[in-house]
C-alpha cells in the first residue's frame, strides 16, 4: 500500500540481500520507521516484542528468520535450533508454525551450503503468495460489501477489531482488504475501529492505515460496539484471525468474541477474513484446543503514548498492587460466524464449507 505516494510492504529483503527490513510497528502511529533484521535472534525478538505482528506477517518474518539463522549455522542442528527459537516466540497464530514447516520441509534435501539461499527464496515466495491471497480476500469480501450497499442504498458502516490490515500481512490485509477494494471501487464505506486494548492495535494501526488511505473511519472504545449495533450503526463486522479450526471456530484478538455475541444478538452479519495459512486442519474445537497467548500484565497496567510536547511517556493506569491478567486472544465459536472470507471465496463457518473451498484437505480432517 502507499504512504504519501510511496509504495510499502511490511517486510522486504534489504539491499544487501542478506537481511530484511520491516516497518517498526511499535513506533506507529507517531513515527514511520524501518528496522533491519539481520540475525535469527533479531527476527525472534521482532516477533516477540511485536515490532512485527499480525498472523500472516509473523509467519513471513519467521520464514525469513529461519533463513537468517541458516546463514550462521545451516547444519541439521542449526535448522532445529532456528525452528524451535522462532516457534517459541508466539503460540497462537498458526501461520508462524505453518511458514516454518513449509520452509523446513525440504531443507534437509538441500546441500548445506545452499540452505540459507533456499530458505531466503522460499520466504520470498511465501510473502508473494500472501500478497496475492490477501488481494483475493479483498475482492471476495468487497463483493459482500457491494451487495450490502445495494441492499441498504446508503453508506455502509463496518466494524472491525484489532488490526487486520496491510500492516498485519505483507500487503492489503485480511479484514481490511475488502474495505480497501470496496473503497477503491467507489463503494461508500465507513469503518468503526475498536481501539483494541491493551495494545491498541485498532487505535494505533488500523486508524493509521485508514487515515493514510483516505477511508472514512471513527475510533471507538472497545465497549462501544454493542451499543452501536443496538442503534443500527453497524451493518457488518469483519475481523481477521490468528487461527481458525477445520470446524470454523475463529480465534482472533481478545474481545472479538464479545463483538460476535453482540452481532448475533442484533442479527448483524459477522465475517472472519483469513488466508489458507490461518486454517489449522488438525483442530475441531477452538475453545478447547487453541493455545491462547498470555502476555505481560504491564500491557494492561501501563499505557504508552505521546505527550502534548511531542515526547513519549509510559504511565500506570491500574491500582498499584492489583493482580493483572492479559490473555491476548479469544475464540469465536463457528455458530456466531456468518462466513469465512478466504482467497478462494466465502465459506460457511463449518467443516463442509471450508472443505468445499479446500477439497484437497478432505484427507487431512
Ligand atoms: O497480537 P497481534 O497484534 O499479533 O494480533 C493480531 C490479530 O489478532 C489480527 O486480527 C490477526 O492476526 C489477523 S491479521 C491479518
Amino acid at each position: 500500500m502507499n504512504i504519501d505516494g510511496t509504495p510499502y510492504r511490511t517486510i522486504l529483503p534489504a539491499a544487501d540481500g542478506a537481511s530484511v527490513e520491516v516497518i517498526d510497528q511499535t513506533r506507529l502511529p507517531f513515527a514511520f520507521e524501518m528496522k533491519r533484521l539481520a540475525t535469527l535472534d533479531e527476527a525472534a525478538v521482532a516477533i516477540r516484542t511485536m515490532i512485527v505482528r499480525g498472523a500472516p506477517l509473523i509467519g513471513v518474518t519467521a520464514a525469513y528468520g529461519l533463513a537468517l539463522g541458516l546463514r550462521r549455522d545451516a547444519s541439521d542442528a542449526g535448522i532445529d535450533h532456528a525452528v524451535e527459537t522462532l516457534a517459541a516466540t508466539r503460540p497462537t497464530a498458526i501461520n508462524l508454525r505453518w511458514a516454518l514447516d513449509r520452509v523446513a520441509a525440504k531443507l534437509r534435501e538441500v546441500e548445506v551450503s545452499e540452505r540459507a539461499a533456499y530458505a531466503f527464496a522460499e520466504a520470498g515466495r511465501i510473502a508473494e503468495e500472501d500478497v496475492e491471497s490477501c488481494h483475493a480476500i479483498g475482492r471476495h469480501g468487497a463483493a459482500i460489501l457491494a451487495d450490502l450497499h445495494e441492499a441498504k442504498g446508503r453508506r455502509l458502516n463496518v466494524l472491525t477489531h484489532c488490526n487486520a490490515g496491510w500492516l498485519a500481512t505483507v500487503d492489503w490485509g485480511t479484514a481490511l482488504a475488502p474495505i480497501y477494494v470496496a473503497h477503491e471501487a467507489g463503494i461508500p464505506v465507513h469503518v468503526y475501529v475498536d481501539e483494541t486494548r491493551p495494545r491498541n492495535q485498532g487505535a494505533a494501526l488500523t486508524a493509521f492505515e485508514l487515515n493514510a488511505h483516505g477511508v472514512p473511519h471513527t475510533v471507538i472504545s472497545d465497549n462501544a460496539g454493542g451499543h452501536l449495533m443496538q442503534h443500527g450503526e453497524i451493518d457488518v463486522c469483519i475481523v481477521g484471525s490468528d487461527r481458525t479450526t477445520a470446524s470454523g471456530d475463529v480465534c482472533n484478538k481478545i474481545g472479538t468474541y464479545l463483538k460476535a455475541l453482540a452481532a448475533s444478538d442484533n442479527r448483524i452479519p459477522f465475517y472472519a477474513a483469513l488466508p489458507f495459512s490461518t486454517i489449522d486442519w488438525t483442530l475441531t474445537d477452538g475453545v478447547a484446543q487453541i493455545p491462547i497467548e498470555e502476555r505481560d500484565g504491564r500491557e494492561v497496567s501501563h499505557l504508552t503514548g505521546r505527550l502534548a510536547d511531542g515526547g513519549f511517556a509510559t504511565i500506570e493506569v491500574v491500582s498499584p498492587g492489583s493482580p493483572v491478567a492479559n490473555p491476548a486472544f479469544d475464540v469465536t465459536p463457528a455458530r456466531l460466524v456468518t462466513g469465512i472470507i478466504t482467497e478462494r471465496g466465502v465459506a460457511s463457518a463449518d467443516a463442509e464449507g471450508l472443505l468445499a473451498l479446500y477439497p484437497e484437505r478432505r484427507s487431512a480432517v
